[in-house]
């Protein structure tokens, strides 16, 4: 075969090739293949220059003719393949604006945290502020402060979570120099004394930890709402009226409440205070356990000694303080047979709050 025939079949070849591109990589690959430096027709080419040089102008003027149809095949084929490309990408990155919008599910507040805004609200209507104290607490003003003698039963390690290195030997400092998470919000009653004069109106709402396993009744992270009245003259008939007041907000106006005597180290007297059963009115019934009453919180008159610990005078002042779990009055509220069910997350029970 002359080199003429050979230089033709090559640009053939080629333009076939340039035709069936159907991407521009190919394409490419196409391009270096012929006239690339180490492609076909250029070592064609290169042969050229031992020709006889009567076949010159004849053979160089096919080969110019191959590389120019080669070079306008590629040009024409580049083009048709970009802008298919583009289109491409045009209709793939279209905005259907017929679309309906997606719907981004609004949240709310969990349950929880529902109950203490409207027990806050209670509170804060009767002229009471919000108190703060640490989570991390020494053991002076969970326990020492507030009246515990050094060998009360919830200062066991098996009630309390205690900070503490247990590797090391017990420890041998005073004990209340003791670190622990609080086990109730009763401590930011002494934190708040020792900074402020009576009249003191507090609410302290916050977390408090104890060493229970859960189960339907109990929690061993909860919420506690503190409150703390001192001022000139108060006196036990106050703390009754103010929670029945706080009951009937909350739970309903037709709503009873009974006072209990109990203990509490940090206040004497002290008292249960309990709810009528909402599903039977105090008859009794499965939901209260046959009682008629359901328990909602701890109370009683400050102890004169916790008014000795911060240094007011018991003989000017008196007060009362209560402490509920916010827990167990969303549960009373709204009839949440299983205190666990909220702490689980679980998506169908929360939203019906
Ligand atoms: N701190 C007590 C508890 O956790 C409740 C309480 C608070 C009792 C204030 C009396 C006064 O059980």
């Amino acid at each position: 075969m002359g080199i003429a025939e050979r230089i033709v079949e090559l640009k053939d070849e080629a333009l076939e090739r340039i035709a069936t591109a159907n991407d521009l990589e190919t394409l490419e690959a196409v391009r270096v293949a012929y006239l690339g430096k180490k492609g076909e027709l250029t070592a064609v080419l290169r042969g050229l220059g031992e020709l006889p040089a009567e076949q010159r102008p004849a053979v160089g003027k096919v080969s110019n003719e191959a590389r120019d149809a080669i070079e306008q095949a590629l040009l024409e084929r580049r083009a048709v393949l970009e802008r298919e490309a583009l289109e491409r990408r045009i209709a793939a990155e279209a905005i259907d604006v017929t679309l309906p919008g997606r719907r981004r599910p609004l949240g709310h507040q969990h349950i929880i945290h529902q109950i203490v805004d409207e027990i806050v609200d209670v509170f804060v209507g009767l002229g009471y502020r919000i108190a703060e104290g640490p989570e991390v607490e020494l053991d002076y003003y969970n326990f020492t402060a507030l009246n515990h003698p050094p060998e009360h039963p919830a200062r066991a390690a098996t009630d309390t979570f205690y900070v503490r290195d247990l590797s090391a030997d017990a420890p041998s400092g005073p004990i209340e120099s003791e670190v622990l998470l609080r086990t109730h919000t009763s401590p930011v009653q002494v934190r708040v004394m020792e900074k402020q004069r009576p009249p003191i109106y507090v609410l302290a709402p916050g977390k408090v930890f104890r060493r229970d396993v859960a189960d339907p009744s109990h929690l061993p992270q909860f919420t506690q709402i503190e409150g703390l009245v001192v001022d000139e003259g108060i006196t036990f008939g106050d703390l009754k009226g103010t929670l029945e007041h706080f009951v009937r907000e909350i739970f309903g106006p037709e709503r009873r409440v009974r006072l209990r005597p109990h203990f509490f180290p940090f206040t004497e007297p002290s008292a249960e205070v309990d709810v009528s059963c909402a599903m039977c009115g105090g008859e009794g019934c499965r939901s209260c356990g046959g009682e008629g009453w359901l328990e909602v919180l701890g109370c009683g008159m400050v102890d004169p000694n916790v008014f000795r610990y911060v240094g007011i005078d018991p003989e000017r002042y008196s007060g009362f303080a209560f402490g509920m779990g916010a827990e167990r009055i969303a549960a009373l509220k709204h009839g949440i047979p299983d205190l666990r069910l909220l702490i689980e997350g679980d998506m169908r029970f929360l939203r019906q709050f």
